[in-house]
């Protein structure tokens, strides 16, 4: 019953859309678990690039299941774009599982999303816009909106309305904006549960089963480890939990069927919306990465911020997700460098810190004390084993591993399917 969860190391977009489809051509089911269409996880195959947002990175590798657990947030207009924009391409959708228990992103979560940020100014999160925070909220006070929800009319009717109730008082009276009428809403989501319906399956009860029969089951994450709501740089994060615990909470499977945890890590840092990064780089070392690496947001087309690789994050990523292998992704893209810094622990107020400050205010004054590495010149997209590295690429490597406390089992060295290097096995 192999259950592998996959998860972001860092601060989002390590590569984990290239890595579910690197795994996902052995596996049997691929789950998303939180978040939602915040996601952008780009797949490049031959001369086709996909852009998920909601749906698994896996469901372009037909032979699988795809699943959307109880844990995602499902804007179900957002949902059916992307269904017809694969299937247009070819791509079958039609084998989607999609959670009865996974809350709705109704277009009034849209909304509040953007006014809550305005109204933040100077304090605000730079999130995606796209309803999650207000929909986790409303998950967690509970008012949400879940996919079976929009099967009964009258039920249906009764839940926006207790959900809409003090939301117009904070519209009309807060933000001096129109209220969202129950009647219409309701109706709105009706339609769009009618299109739903094919989809909706008891997805805990299935991937329960399937492990138990010996299938393998792979956990895709969303967002990161420093994004977490419980473990990232709060308030500076989303509204889930990527960490590795989320996978359980968010499909109904248990930890005992977890067998292994990969994280996915940049062999750099980039970092998209507010809040601190201590490895930060403002000068053309930052804007060289930016370029060299196409450091732009799949889904807000952002640009990325950039900075060098941060051990203690690593290291912290390890820790809390209980790690068992890394998947170093994007290493080509410091290809040209004379020497390459690492940061290997914090200075905070002269203190030095070997690992993750608790305390936020720590965390945002944290500068980088950093090794440097010589790097290489040579081009490694085409080496497909460790040692095709060059030697000083090799020692980069190794040092990661060796300060992150986790093996690397497979380096990216391009976006393409077969830029990979395989250190060891991530499936067995
Ligand atoms: P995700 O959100 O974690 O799935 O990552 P994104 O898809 O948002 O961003 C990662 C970007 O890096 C995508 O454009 C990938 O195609 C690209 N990518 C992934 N792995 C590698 C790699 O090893 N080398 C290079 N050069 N690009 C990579
Ligand atoms: P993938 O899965 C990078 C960031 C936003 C913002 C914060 C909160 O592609 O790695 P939200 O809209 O979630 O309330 O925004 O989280 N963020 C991401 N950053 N990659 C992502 O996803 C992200 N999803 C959310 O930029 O700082
Ligand atoms: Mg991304």
């Amino acid at each position: 019953m192999p259950g592998i969860v996959l998860i972001g190391a860092q601060w989002g977009d390590e590569g984990k859309g290239k890595a579910t489809d690197l795994i996902g051509t052995k596996v049997d089911y691929v789950a998303r678990f939180n978040g939602g269409n915040n996601a952008g996880h780009s797949v490049v195959v031959g001369d086709e690039s996909y852009a998920l947002h909601l749906l698994p990175s896996g469901i372009i590798n037909p032979h699988l299941t795809p699943v959307i657990g109880n844990g995602v947030v499902v804007d179900p207009e957002v949902l059916f774009q992307e269904i017809d924009g694969l299937e247009a391409r070819g791509i079958d959708c039609s084998h989607l599982l999609v959670s009865e228990a996974a809350h709705i992103i109704a277009p009034y979560h849209r909304t509040l999303d953007k006014v809550t940020e305005r109204f933040l100014g100077k304090h605000k999160i730079g999130t995606t816009g796209r309803g999650i925070g207000p929909a986790y909220a409303d998950k967690i006070n509970r008012v949400g909106i879940r996919v079976h929800d929009l099967f009964n009319e009258q039920h249906l009717h009764d839940k926006v309305e207790a959900s809409l109730h003090q939301k117009n008082q904070m519209l009309v009276k807060l933000y001096n904006r129109r209220p969202i009428d129950v009647d219409q809403t309701t109706e709105e989501l009706l339609k769009l549960g009618e299109r739903l319906k094919p989809y909706v399956a008891n997805t805990g009860l299935i991937l329960n089963k399937a492990l138990d029969e010996g299938k393998t089951v792979l956990f895709e994450g969303a967002q990161a480890t420093m994004l977490d709501v419980d473990h990232g740089t709060y308030p500076f994060v989303t509204s889930s939990n990527p960490t590795a615990g989320g996978a359980c909470t968010g499909t109904g499977v248990g930890p005992t069927k977890i067998t292994r945890v990969i994280g996915v890590s940049k062999a750099y840092v980039t970092r998209v919306g507010e809040g601190p990064f201590p490895t930060e780089l403002f000068d053309e070392s930052g804007e060289w990465l930016r370029t060299q690496g196409h450091e732009f947001g799949v889904t807000t087309g952002r640009p990325r911020r950039c900075g060098w690789f941060d051990a203690v994050v690593n290291r912290y990523a390890s820790q809390v997700n209980g790690l068992t292998d890394i998947v170093l992704t994007k290493l080509d893209v410091l290809t040209g460098l004379e020497e390459i810094p690492i940061c290997v622990a914090y200075d905070v107020d002269g203190e030095r810190y070997d690992d993750m400050p608790t305390d936020q205010a720590a965390f945002a004054a944290a500068k980088p004390i950093y090794e440097t590495m010589p790097g290489w010149s040579e081009d490694i997209s085409n080496c497909h084993s460790f040692d095709e590295l060059p030697a000083t690429c090799q020692a980069y490597v190794k040092r990661l591993e060796e300060l992150s406390n986790c093996r690397i089992s497979a380096i990216g060295t391009g976006p393409q399917r077969d830029h990979i290097i395989s250190v060891h096995s991530l499936i067995d």
